[in-house]
């Protein structure tokens, strides 16, 4: 049996056109457009990628983009101060910080400045606590795509056993509370797990978001699981010509995919649906805004 492939690019095209056509309504019936801005500091290649991806879709789906690029020297004051002008400025809806910082910033203070209202990444401590709790909350973008992707694919997830691989605070924990108010059962299991090929064979749904290639055997996956693989790892392509690489999974797709029921892909899984879901936080946080 070969799994069903979900289609998170195809998935993410959806969720930008309903963002944008909400968006267009916002502009036509209240005269407001949501903005988003993203903050960078220093010049890391990859976070470069990213903001410039982030930028361009948010423009996409006819929202306001501002981004504040600073100088890696920037100091923990002066990027505390634009964090300040960003929280009073009315046009600003969402205020992402782009992770990581450099070495002399620190992230939790930074992250904790946000206005939580405005912190359409879910990294605010008031807003980790609210989803902890149960309570309205803004939720991380990575794990919010991964289970709109499961509830496509599964409908009704309540009873079924989720295991996590990974327990970061951006992905592991976030996605375990998400599968929880879902009425899962869900188990947590990180390096030091014992017998982990036994705990992920448990899994009718199984994440992975350990940040290591081809972790995940197909021998450890039940027969007919759903599997989403967060991962997103480039290794050495020699196939490709000297020097290439390609981006490859937490999971082994060759062997996951003859076993698994539906698997995502990567590229083209989990990541597409990042982005989508933080369009989607940004006009959350604008329509909580103008009530
Ligand atoms: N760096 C890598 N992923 C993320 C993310 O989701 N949010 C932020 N702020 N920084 C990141």
């Amino acid at each position: 049996m070969t799994a069903t492939l979900i289609d998170g690019t195809a998935f993410a095209a959806t969720v930008r056109e309903k963002v944008a056509a909400h968006v267009a309504r916002l502009k036509e019936v209240q005269g407001v457009t949501p903005g988003l801005a993203v903050v960078l500091v220093g010049d890391d290649p990859a976070s470069e990628v990213y903001v410039r991806s982030k930028g361009k879709q948010t423009v996409g789906v006819g929202m306001n983009s501002y981004e504040h690029r600073l100088p890696a020297e920037t100091s923990e004051t002066e990027l505390l101060d634009l964090i300040a002008r960003l929280n009073a400025d009315k046009d600003v809806h969402g205020i992402l910080v782009q992770l990581p910082l450099p070495s002399h910033l620190d992230e939790s203070l930074v992250i904790n400045a946000i206005d939580p209202a405005k912190d359409v990444d879910g990294f605010h401590i008031s807003n980790v606590g609210r989803l902890g709790t149960g309570q309205k909350a803004m939720v991380p973008c990575t794990p919010l795509g991964c289970l709109m992707m499961l509830r496509d694919q599964l409908g009704n997830l309540s009873g079924l056993n989720a295991v996590v691989i990974g327990r970061s605070n951006i992905v592991g924990k976030p996605m375990a509370q998400l599968l929880l108010g879902d009425s899962c059962t869900v188990t947590i299991a990180h390096s030091r797990t014992k017998d982990l090929p036994d705990v992920a064979r448990r899994a009718d749904i199984l994440v992975a978001a350990v940040g290591r290639p081809n972790f995940v055997q197909g021998d450890w996956i039940k027969p007919g699981a759903t599997v989403i693989d967060v991962g997103i790892n480039r290794i050495p392509a020699p196939e490709k010509g000297e020097g290439k690489t390609r981006l490859v999974g937490d999971v082994d797709f060759v062997a996951a995919r003859e076993v698994a029921g539906a698997i995502t892909p990567v590229p083209g899984g989990v990541g597409p649906m990042t982005i989508a879901c933080l369009l989607a936080n940004t006009l959350t946080a604008c329509c909580r805004a103008h009530g």
